[in-house]
């Protein structure tokens, strides 16, 4: 089971036993963190499930989409590490995958 390290927007690290073949928003609501909005359940078409992803980390995901791209255009809080959380999948070699819940936009 791999594990997802998550921190909130106060800074607040839980780690959480995440299911491989779920996307990282969806381990995150599941965990009952509520500040990750995820509006649109998943569809990429919100942004509201923005994280920034550990640095060591990235380039181990998967390629970013045009549409999640421009998604994170809208975002004032972008920066080198964002992905939208749901459209990363999270799988066993990911085990101890870290991210930080960006600020509300
Ligand atoms: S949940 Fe809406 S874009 Fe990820």
């Amino acid at each position: 089971m791999p594990k997802l390290i998550v921190v909130t927007r106060e800074g607040e690290e839980s780690t959480i036993d995440g299911q491989a073949g779920l996307s990282v928003m969806e381990v995150i609501r599941d965990a009952g963190i509520d500040e990750l909005l995820a509006l649109c359940g998943g569809c990429c078409s919100c942004a509201t499930c923005h994280v920034h992803v550990d640095p060591s980390f990235l380039d181990q995901l998967p390629a970013m989409s045009e549409d999640e791209n421009d998604l994170l255009d809208s975002s004032d809080h972008r920066n080198e590490t964002s992905r939208l959380s749901c459209q990363v999948q999270l799988t066993d070699s990911l085990d101890g995958l870290k991210v930080t819940i960006a600020p509300e936009d």
